[in-house]
């Protein structure tokens, strides 16, 4: 079976080197790997919990989806769609949001931040606090659940909405799945690759912090800029540097194979001056992501193209979205009314009352039994007596999803003058009613 790999991007903004070596690229190289399942999305239903821009909201989508294409990904391999054009992701979040303790949600860090924030400054708890915000992780688990991901990649500090997304799956299998399990339990993939790559000043490279390398906004020249605000010692050209630890350098090493990297920290330690070093860096960098600009320019040219592309990601990502909704629906109750005139699927109905029914009793000699009644009273199978109600509990549940096959090894025997075929079919009978 092959492994399904998801993961999402809220489009609140642009990208930056830090997306590309932690996120895209990584992602896009395990998406060509065998056996791999690849979604991958524009989280814009998340991005509208952190801005009411709508030009921005507008422009940030579009940006992420043509730098994925630009950067190679391979529409026709993975399933690439923006969460808004899913309308079950909405509806799968209210099934699992009613399956969501809300004090598992008050233990979020993103909510708790805020709270906190807000005592600090001397505000109410809550305020400025939206039920976006708070439900947040519901969202992001039916993203994940919807698809049934096995592995997550994300960054650090999305580990924990993986956790709740596991939680909540597991409730929910528990609470509706009657044995068949509807959710794999997702697993966050945290690559160190996600963490390590420093902004100009060398704390990690994050829009937080004004410190980022912009991927492809702003052109050759805005790459190049960057670069020049590096923050490196005074040393002088010609003078010895240590090149482990600076940002410079580990920003090269994510674009450098390990030749490179060793010639480079030989140049800087033989004196290279810091402008040089950064025109290196700047001419390694290009060379990986200057033809992705090109096609970025063209793909951001005409955004009819995209939004087909993303039409067709839709329709993929529908397909497997659509039945499996279905059938949560039919598992919390939310069916079709069938005439009651109709083949009954439930209990309650008149045909099933002609259904041989199991009865499971203690006896006197403090056992526990079973047994399989035909709906003239007969006694079709008798078994024998258990220790536990649990073990009687099991034997039933097992005849009654698998019919005759369980019989083989049950501790039964068939009533006076009752014959294999009509236990069979009793049996039968059972498991199609079931359905
Ligand atoms: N919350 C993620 C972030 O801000 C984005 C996201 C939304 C996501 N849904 C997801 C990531 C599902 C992985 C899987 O980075």
């Amino acid at each position: 079976m092959s492994t399904r790999v998801l993961t999402g991007i809220t489009t609140t903004g642009t990208l930056h080197l830090g997306n590309y070596v932690g996120a895209i690229r990584p992602a896009i190289a395990a998406s060509r790997e065998a056996g791999v399942e690849s979604f991958f999305f524009m989280a814009d239903y998340h991005a509208l919990i952190k801005c009411d821009e709508p030009d921005r909201i507008e422009r940030s989508r579009l940006q992420i989806a043509a730098t994925w294409l630009a950067c190679g990904l391979d529409t026709r391999r993975v399933v690439f769609y923006r969460q808004s054009d899913i309308p079950e992701i909405p509806e799968l979040t209210w099934l699992l949001t009613c399956v969501t303790s809300k004090g598992q949600m008050n233990r979020a860090h993103a909510y708790k931040a805020s709270v906190d924030a807000n005592l600090a400054a001397g505000e109410d708890p809550d305020a400025g606090i939206t039920m976006g915000l708070y439900s947040y992780p519901i969202l992001m688990a039916a993203d994940i659940l919807m698809f049934n991901a096995h592995r997550v990649p994300v960054g650090k500090d999305q580990v924990q909405h993986i956790e709740m997304a596991r939680d909540v799956a597991q409730r929910f299998n528990h609470l509706f799945g009657k044995g068949e399990d509807f959710f794999v339990l997702p697993e966050a993939q945290v690559d160190a690759e996600m963490e390590l790559l420093p902004g100009l000043d060398g704390r990690k490279m994050s829009k937080s912090y004004d410190n980022v390398v912009p991927l492809f906004e702003g052109g050759a020249k805005a790459l190049r800029e960057a670069i020049a605000r590096i923050v490196t010692d005074s040393r002088l050209p010609g003078e010895p540097k240590e090149p482990e630890g600076t940002a410079l350098v580990a920003l090269y090493d994510a674009f450098a194979i390990a030749d490179e990297r060793a010639a480079f920290r030989a140049e800087l330690r033989a004196g290279l001056g810091w402008g040089d070093a950064k025109q290196r860096l700047f001419d390694r960098i290009d060379a990986e992501i200057g033809p992705m600009r090109a096609r970025y320019d063209e793909l951001m040219a005409r955004p009819e193209r995209i939004e087909d592309t993303l039409q067709e990601g839709a329709a993929k990502a529908r397909a497997l979205a659509g039945p499996l909704l279905q059938r949560l629906r039919e598992a919390v109750g939310l069916r079709r009314f069938q005439p009651l005139a109709a083949p009954a699927r439930d209990a309650a109905m008149p045909k099933a009352a002609a259904l041989p029914v199991f009865k499971q009793y203690r006896e006197a000699d403090g056992r526990f039994y079973f047994k399989l009644s035909a709906h003239d009273g007969r006694t079709l199978l008798q078994s024998e007596g258990f220790a536990g109600g649990r073990e009687a509990g099991e034997w039933v549940k097992r005849l009654k999803t698998e019919g005759a096959a369980a019989l083989a090894g049950a501790p039964v025997q068939r009533g006076d003058g009752v014959g294999e075929d009509e236990v069979a079919q009793a049996l039968a009978a059972l498991v199609a009613a079931a359905g």
